[in-house]
């Protein structure tokens, strides 16, 4: 079984290059196929993930071409309306191309993407969006079959800024014809960077708060597009060197993007120094406690909840984390407690009783944000700490350990095949 050992107390010292941002490749990814004409990626982070899309995107007759950080994503012949049931069982992203599909073909045949460790995570949002643009949807055992002759612009109020929902009807939109206002959308920096990809593309399209107006167009053109940093490995690596009580500088990043995170970590007493692109955090010898609620942007985003839970386990005093978008985000504190850790969960909130001290143990990842929690607990933990899982983690951090070990951290990957 593949595992990362690590012995902790260290403290990290030094600087980590931070890669693309996940989730906002895969949406980018999946813009692609809004259009006959190549589109060119670049910052384009090496993870599961993006191989899975970039899989998809093959199997729907896209010709992919990667080398290092960057794609190509150009036509590969005709499109295929029919998703690889595969891919979409890998990865809930892939449910991303059922509107570009319908918009481009008229037609799309996608499996419903199951729940995960975080939540059930239903796809209702993205439906009714599609339904608002004329679309007629079927559920057929398991498939979601889409069709209209030509989407025609509407209006959708989301209820929840659904990260999702929000890219899905946008892309869609792009291509109907006529007007499209998305009321309630998600305005996470890995959405805005979607929509500024597609006004590349040529796409008519524009954000006020949180109000998404599209003029649908003919045809799309390709283009060229750098993808923003990883505001979530940016965030877990510089709670690495604050667990450890040492210092470390994440880049590129943009600060403005981690606001709710950063205040909440100055607010535990970790110092900090923002740079145009860049953030270096200071760690102290003792956090202290802190409240706060996860929420969607510009709140504390529910991805840094599980990595941020691990440093408040060694806090002065019990801190409070209500999470509001996941109703399972709580896996983490299992395997954590295991390490020492006092976590009480009492529905949506858990209660956090600081410990001076964490233990190694061997530990199993739940998901990507739990697992990347796993490790710095393990980074600060007295002695051994094994984390297995590392499926999850893969999906959402590229070459973690290695990074980690650059600036300190001792760390490896083990392949037994135990
Ligand atoms: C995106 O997931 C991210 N994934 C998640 O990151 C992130 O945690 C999440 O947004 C919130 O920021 C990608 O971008 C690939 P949502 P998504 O639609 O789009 C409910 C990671 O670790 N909902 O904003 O699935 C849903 O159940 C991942 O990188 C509906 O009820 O998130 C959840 O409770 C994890 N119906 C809430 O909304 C719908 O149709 C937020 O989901 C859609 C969503």
């Amino acid at each position: 079984m593949k595992s990362l050992v690590i012995e902790g107390g260290n403290p990290l010292s030094g600087t980590v290059s931070i890669s693309g941002a996940k989730n906002a490749a895969l949406p980018a990814c999946v813009a692609s196929l809004l259009t006959e004409d190549p589109v060119i990626l670049h910052s384009i982070p090496q993870l599961r993930d993006v191989s899975t899309i970039l899989y998809t995107l093959g199997a729907l007759g896209k010709r992919v071409v990667r080398h290092d950080a960057n794609v190509s994503i150009a036509a590969g012949g005709s499109l295929i309306s029919e998703a690889n049931a595969y891919s979409v069982s890998q990865m809930r992203a892939s449910f991303l191309v059922l509107g570009p599909l319908v918009a481009r073909l008229g037609k799309a045949v996608v499996p419903l993407p199951g729940g995960c460790a975080i939540g059930a995570r239903p796809v209702d949002l993205h439906l009714e969006g599609l339904r608002a643009l004329g679309a007629r949807v079927e559920e057929r055992n398991g498939m979601v079959v889409v069709t209209a002759d030509r989407l025609t612009g509407g209006t959708i109020h989301l209820p929840f800024p659904s990260v999702g929902a929000t890219e899905q009807i946008a892309m869609a939109a792009c291509l109907a014809e006529g007007q499209t206002v998305i009321h309630n959308a998600a305005i996470e920096p890995e959405v805005i960077d979607l929509i500024e990809l597609l006004g590349k593309m040529g796409a008519d399209i524009s954000v006020t708060d949180r109000t998404i107006r599209v003029m649908g167009k003919r045809s799309l053109g390709g283009a060229e597009h750098m993808l923003i940093p990883d505001r979530m490995e940016a965030g877990t690596i510089l709670l690495a060197g604050a667990i450890t009580r040492g210092r470390v500088s994440v880049s590129p990043v943009r600060p403005q993007h981690l606001d709710a995170f950063l205040n909440s970590l100055r607010a535990t007493g970790v110092e900090l120094e923002l740079g145009e692109m860049s953030i270096t955090a200071t760690g102290i010898t003792r956090p202290t406690a802190i409240k706060l609620d996860t929420a969607p942007y510009p709140g504390f985003p529910t991805d840094l909840h599980p990595p941020l839970a691990a440093f408040l386990s060694i806090a002065d005093g019990t801190s409070k984390i209500t999470e509001s978008v996941f109703e399972r985000r709580f896996a983490y504190s299992v395997p954590l407690c295991k390490m020492g850790a006092r976590i009480v969960q009492d529905g949506a909130t858990i209660s956090i009783q600081g410990i001076d001290e964490l233990t190694g143990q061997q530990v199993d990842a739940p998901d990507i944000r739990g697992g990347a929690a796993l490790v710095l607990a393990g980074l600060a933990a007295r002695g051994r700490t094994v984390v297995t899982g590392l499926d999850h983690i893969d999906r959402g951090h590229a070459n973690l350990e290695s990074k980690l070990r650059a600036i300190g951290a001792r760390i490896e990957r083990r392949e037994d095949d135990s």
